[in-house]
Protein backbone atom coordinates (compact mmCIF):
# COMPACT_ATOMS: atom_id res chain seq x y z
CA UNK A 1 0.00 0.00 0.00
CA UNK A 2 1.27 3.52 -0.70
CA UNK A 3 1.95 5.64 2.33
CA UNK A 4 -0.19 7.94 1.85
CA UNK A 5 -3.09 5.43 1.34
CA UNK A 6 -1.72 3.91 4.40
CA UNK A 7 -1.94 6.72 6.48
CA UNK A 8 -5.89 8.02 5.56
CA UNK A 9 -6.58 4.19 5.80
CA UNK A 10 -5.90 3.89 9.69
CA UNK A 11 -8.23 4.00 12.40
CA UNK A 12 -8.68 2.29 15.13
CA UNK A 13 -10.58 -1.29 14.93
CA UNK A 14 -12.49 -2.90 17.38
CA UNK A 15 -13.98 -5.50 15.86
CA UNK A 16 -11.34 -8.43 15.19
CA UNK A 17 -11.28 -11.93 13.82
CA UNK A 18 -10.76 -13.75 17.26
CA UNK A 19 -10.57 -17.07 15.26
CA UNK A 20 -7.72 -15.88 12.58
CA UNK A 21 -3.77 -16.04 14.17
CA UNK A 22 -1.85 -13.17 13.00
CA UNK A 23 1.45 -14.61 10.93
CA UNK A 24 4.28 -14.28 13.05
CA UNK A 25 6.18 -12.72 9.89
CA UNK A 26 3.65 -9.55 10.04
CA UNK A 27 4.34 -8.90 13.90
CA UNK A 28 8.02 -8.57 13.06
CA UNK A 29 7.35 -6.30 10.40
CA UNK A 30 5.03 -4.08 12.40
CA UNK A 31 8.24 -4.10 15.58
CA UNK A 32 10.63 -3.24 13.25
CA UNK A 33 8.77 -0.64 11.64
CA UNK A 34 8.60 0.76 15.03
CA UNK A 35 12.25 0.21 15.85
CA UNK A 36 12.92 2.28 12.96
CA UNK A 37 10.98 5.39 14.82
CA UNK A 38 12.82 8.57 15.16
CA UNK A 39 14.11 8.96 18.65
CA UNK A 40 16.18 11.51 20.66
CA UNK A 41 19.90 10.62 21.54
CA UNK A 42 19.12 7.39 19.49
CA UNK A 43 18.03 5.32 22.66
CA UNK A 44 15.81 2.51 23.06
CA UNK A 45 12.81 4.35 24.58
CA UNK A 46 10.11 1.67 23.61
CA UNK A 47 9.76 -1.90 24.96
CA UNK A 48 6.89 -4.32 23.36
CA UNK A 49 6.02 -7.82 25.00
CA UNK A 50 3.94 -9.41 22.32
CA UNK A 51 1.27 -11.98 23.58
CA UNK A 52 -1.26 -13.92 21.79
CA UNK A 53 -4.77 -13.58 23.44
CA UNK A 54 -4.72 -17.52 23.52
CA UNK A 55 -1.15 -17.73 26.18
CA UNK A 56 -2.83 -15.44 28.83
CA UNK A 57 -4.27 -17.39 32.13
CA UNK A 58 -8.19 -16.20 32.63
CA UNK A 59 -7.14 -14.45 35.65
CA UNK A 60 -5.31 -12.01 33.47
CA UNK A 61 -7.17 -11.33 30.83
CA UNK A 62 -9.77 -10.61 33.82
CA UNK A 63 -7.39 -8.27 35.38
CA UNK A 64 -6.95 -6.43 32.32
CA UNK A 65 -10.37 -5.67 32.05
CA UNK A 66 -11.34 -2.02 33.24
CA UNK A 67 -14.15 0.13 33.37
CA UNK A 68 -13.92 1.26 29.97
CA UNK A 69 -15.29 -0.64 27.10
CA UNK A 70 -13.67 -4.02 26.74
CA UNK A 71 -14.87 -5.93 23.89
CA UNK A 72 -12.03 -5.36 21.62
CA UNK A 73 -9.73 -6.87 24.37
CA UNK A 74 -11.99 -10.15 24.03
CA UNK A 75 -11.95 -10.68 20.03
CA UNK A 76 -8.32 -8.96 19.76
CA UNK A 77 -5.98 -12.01 19.08
CA UNK A 78 -2.76 -10.33 19.78
CA UNK A 79 -1.79 -8.07 22.63
CA UNK A 80 1.24 -5.65 22.61
CA UNK A 81 2.43 -4.38 25.66
CA UNK A 82 4.02 -1.16 25.41
CA UNK A 83 6.40 0.04 28.00
CA UNK A 84 8.53 2.90 28.74
CA UNK A 85 11.99 2.02 29.56
CA UNK A 86 12.83 4.84 31.89
CA UNK A 87 16.81 3.80 31.79
CA UNK A 88 17.05 4.70 28.13
CA UNK A 89 19.45 8.15 29.23
CA UNK A 90 22.04 5.42 30.11
CA UNK A 91 24.78 4.88 27.64
CA UNK A 92 23.60 8.16 26.00
CA UNK A 93 26.82 9.54 25.29
CA UNK A 94 28.36 7.05 23.64
CA UNK A 95 25.33 6.70 21.27
CA UNK A 96 25.52 10.32 20.25
CA UNK A 97 29.41 9.82 19.46
CA UNK A 98 28.77 6.09 17.11
CA UNK A 99 26.35 9.07 15.17
CA UNK A 100 29.28 11.40 15.19
CA UNK A 101 31.18 8.29 14.00
CA UNK A 102 28.73 7.57 11.35
CA UNK A 103 29.00 11.80 9.89
CA UNK A 104 25.42 11.39 10.82
CA UNK A 105 25.73 14.14 13.78
CA UNK A 106 28.51 16.23 11.70
CA UNK A 107 31.22 19.15 12.50
CA UNK A 108 28.93 21.62 9.61
CA UNK A 109 26.30 21.30 12.67
CA UNK A 110 28.96 22.10 15.28
CA UNK A 111 29.15 18.28 16.68
CA UNK A 112 32.21 16.35 17.69
CA UNK A 113 32.75 13.59 20.14
CA UNK A 114 34.10 16.68 22.39
CA UNK A 115 31.14 18.59 22.25
CA UNK A 116 29.66 15.46 23.27
CA UNK A 117 31.51 14.72 26.32
CA UNK A 118 32.58 17.87 27.39
CA UNK A 119 29.31 19.93 27.11
CA UNK A 120 25.99 18.41 25.78
CA UNK A 121 26.18 14.91 28.23
CA UNK A 122 27.44 16.94 31.38
CA UNK A 123 25.60 20.54 30.74
CA UNK A 124 22.37 19.05 29.32
CA UNK A 125 21.29 15.73 28.73
CA UNK A 126 22.83 13.93 32.11
CA UNK A 127 20.43 17.19 33.65
CA UNK A 128 17.60 15.53 31.72
CA UNK A 129 18.35 11.89 32.64
CA UNK A 130 18.07 13.10 36.16
CA UNK A 131 14.84 14.42 36.69
CA UNK A 132 12.20 12.00 36.51
CA UNK A 133 9.55 14.20 35.18
CA UNK A 134 11.80 14.93 31.95
CA UNK A 135 12.51 11.45 31.74
CA UNK A 136 8.72 10.76 31.69
CA UNK A 137 7.96 13.41 29.16
CA UNK A 138 10.66 13.12 27.01
CA UNK A 139 9.75 9.33 26.93
CA UNK A 140 6.33 9.46 26.37
CA UNK A 141 6.74 11.05 23.29
CA UNK A 142 8.96 8.86 21.79
CA UNK A 143 7.45 5.70 22.62
CA UNK A 144 3.98 7.26 20.86
CA UNK A 145 6.59 7.68 17.86
CA UNK A 146 7.09 3.79 18.20
CA UNK A 147 3.78 3.20 18.82
CA UNK A 148 2.48 5.27 15.75
CA UNK A 149 4.68 3.52 13.17
CA UNK A 150 3.43 0.04 14.92
CA UNK A 151 -0.09 1.50 13.84
CA UNK A 152 0.56 2.32 10.59
CA UNK A 153 2.90 -1.00 9.97
CA UNK A 154 0.06 -2.72 10.96
CA UNK A 155 -2.40 -1.13 8.29
CA UNK A 156 -0.04 -2.05 5.52
CA UNK A 157 -0.04 -5.67 6.65
CA UNK A 158 -4.07 -5.70 6.24
CA UNK A 159 -4.17 -5.90 9.82
CA UNK A 160 -6.53 -3.85 12.41
CA UNK A 161 -5.25 -2.25 14.93
CA UNK A 162 -6.58 -0.14 18.04
CA UNK A 163 -4.57 1.10 21.10
CA UNK A 164 -6.44 -0.07 24.56
CA UNK A 165 -5.71 1.24 28.60
CA UNK A 166 -3.32 -0.89 30.04
CA UNK A 167 -5.22 -1.70 33.11
CA UNK A 168 -3.03 -3.33 36.41
CA UNK A 169 0.00 -3.70 34.84
CA UNK A 170 1.27 -5.03 38.24
CA UNK A 171 -0.84 -8.09 37.20
CA UNK A 172 1.05 -8.90 34.23
CA UNK A 173 4.65 -7.40 35.43
CA UNK A 174 5.67 -10.89 37.50
CA UNK A 175 4.20 -13.09 34.11
CA UNK A 176 6.45 -11.16 31.56
CA UNK A 177 9.33 -10.68 33.86
CA UNK A 178 8.68 -6.69 33.54
CA UNK A 179 11.89 -5.20 34.39
CA UNK A 180 11.31 -2.46 37.26
CA UNK A 181 12.72 0.37 35.22
CA UNK A 182 9.86 -0.17 32.22
CA UNK A 183 6.40 2.21 32.79
CA UNK A 184 3.32 0.67 31.20
CA UNK A 185 2.64 2.87 27.87
CA UNK A 186 -0.37 1.51 26.44
CA UNK A 187 -1.78 -1.71 25.08
CA UNK A 188 -1.71 -2.20 21.47
CA UNK A 189 -4.51 -4.45 20.20
CA UNK A 190 -3.87 -6.63 16.66
CA UNK A 191 -5.76 -8.49 14.58
CA UNK A 192 -8.03 -9.34 11.46
CA UNK A 193 -10.60 -7.00 11.12
CA UNK A 194 -13.94 -8.33 11.31
CA UNK A 195 -15.40 -5.20 10.40
CA UNK A 196 -14.59 -3.58 7.09
CA UNK A 197 -11.08 -2.00 7.07
CA UNK A 198 -12.62 1.38 6.11
CA UNK A 199 -15.06 0.84 9.23
CA UNK A 200 -17.74 3.39 8.39
CA UNK A 201 -15.60 5.56 6.78
CA UNK A 202 -12.86 8.30 7.88
CA UNK A 203 -13.14 9.36 11.80
CA UNK A 204 -14.77 13.12 11.44
CA UNK A 205 -11.28 15.26 12.25
CA UNK A 206 -11.57 19.51 12.02
CA UNK A 207 -10.34 21.05 9.04
CA UNK A 208 -6.37 22.36 9.46
CA UNK A 209 -7.24 25.53 10.24
CA UNK A 210 -8.45 24.56 13.74
CA UNK A 211 -4.96 22.89 14.55
CA UNK A 212 -2.37 24.25 12.01
CA UNK A 213 -1.19 27.84 11.54
CA UNK A 214 1.15 30.18 9.61
CA UNK A 215 3.56 32.35 10.58
CA UNK A 216 1.57 33.26 14.07
CA UNK A 217 -1.13 31.43 15.89
CA UNK A 218 -3.98 33.76 14.83
CA UNK A 219 -2.99 32.89 11.26
CA UNK A 220 -5.02 29.24 10.11
CA UNK A 221 -2.83 27.77 7.65
CA UNK A 222 -5.42 28.37 4.37
CA UNK A 223 -5.57 24.87 2.54
CA UNK A 224 -4.43 24.93 -1.26
CA UNK A 225 -7.84 22.69 -3.03
CA UNK A 226 -5.74 21.43 -5.45
CA UNK A 227 -3.47 19.70 -2.69
CA UNK A 228 -6.23 18.82 -0.78
CA UNK A 229 -7.72 17.11 -4.11
CA UNK A 230 -4.83 15.40 -5.01
CA UNK A 231 -4.94 14.24 -1.53
CA UNK A 232 -8.32 12.44 -2.05
CA UNK A 233 -6.71 10.96 -5.08
CA UNK A 234 -3.99 9.31 -3.05
CA UNK A 235 -6.58 8.01 -0.24
CA UNK A 236 -5.38 10.26 2.36
CA UNK A 237 -8.48 11.69 2.45
CA UNK A 238 -11.24 9.28 2.68
CA UNK A 239 -14.86 9.50 2.48
CA UNK A 240 -15.98 10.51 5.98
CA UNK A 241 -18.04 8.59 8.29
CA UNK A 242 -21.19 7.39 8.85
CA UNK A 243 -21.16 4.92 5.71
CA UNK A 244 -24.96 4.47 5.29
CA UNK A 245 -24.57 0.57 6.03
CA UNK A 246 -22.44 1.33 8.85
CA UNK A 247 -25.04 0.91 11.45
CA UNK A 248 -26.44 -2.42 10.25
CA UNK A 249 -22.47 -3.29 10.05
CA UNK A 250 -22.19 -2.96 13.76
CA UNK A 251 -25.56 -4.21 14.14
CA UNK A 252 -24.96 -7.54 12.65
CA UNK A 253 -21.13 -7.99 14.14
CA UNK A 254 -22.71 -7.12 17.23
CA UNK A 255 -24.77 -10.09 16.65
CA UNK A 256 -22.33 -12.74 15.46
CA UNK A 257 -20.05 -11.96 18.75
CA UNK A 258 -22.61 -11.66 20.87
CA UNK A 259 -22.15 -8.18 21.99
CA UNK A 260 -25.29 -5.98 23.34
CA UNK A 261 -26.86 -4.01 20.02
C1 LIG B 1 -3.16 6.92 23.13
C2 LIG B 1 -4.50 6.37 22.74
C3 LIG B 1 -5.24 5.65 23.64
C4 LIG B 1 -6.47 5.11 23.28
N1 LIG B 1 -7.16 4.35 24.18
C5 LIG B 1 -8.32 3.77 23.80
C6 LIG B 1 -9.05 2.91 24.68
O1 LIG B 1 -8.67 2.68 25.82
N2 LIG B 1 -10.19 2.37 24.23
C7 LIG B 1 -10.65 2.57 22.98
O2 LIG B 1 -11.69 2.02 22.60
N3 LIG B 1 -9.99 3.40 22.11
C8 LIG B 1 -8.84 3.98 22.49
N4 LIG B 1 -8.16 4.78 21.59
C9 LIG B 1 -8.70 5.02 20.26
C10 LIG B 1 -9.36 6.38 20.15
O3 LIG B 1 -10.57 6.38 20.83
C11 LIG B 1 -9.48 6.72 18.66
O4 LIG B 1 -8.42 7.55 18.42
C12 LIG B 1 -10.77 7.35 18.18
O5 LIG B 1 -11.73 6.37 18.26
C13 LIG B 1 -10.80 7.84 16.74
O6 LIG B 1 -9.60 7.85 16.09
P1 LIG B 1 -9.04 6.77 15.08
O7 LIG B 1 -10.14 5.81 14.70
O8 LIG B 1 -8.58 7.60 13.92
O9 LIG B 1 -7.92 6.06 15.77
C14 LIG B 1 -6.95 5.33 21.97
C15 LIG B 1 -6.19 6.09 21.06
C16 LIG B 1 -4.98 6.59 21.43
C17 LIG B 1 -4.18 7.38 20.42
Amino acid sequence: MEFKEVVGTRRSIRFFKPWQPVERQKIQKILEASNRSSRSMNADYAKAIVVRRQDLPEETLEALRNPTTTADLDLAPVYIFWYLDTNYPQGGADRLKELVENHVLTPSHGWSKAYVDEFLWPQVLKPIADNQMAVMFMGTIEVGQAIANALLAAVDEGLGSCLHAFTAPDKVKDLFHVPDSWIPIWLQLLGYPAEEMAAGGQRPRRPLSNNYFEGSADTPWEEDLEVTESLKKDKLIQDPGPFPHREMEVKMLSRMFGLPE
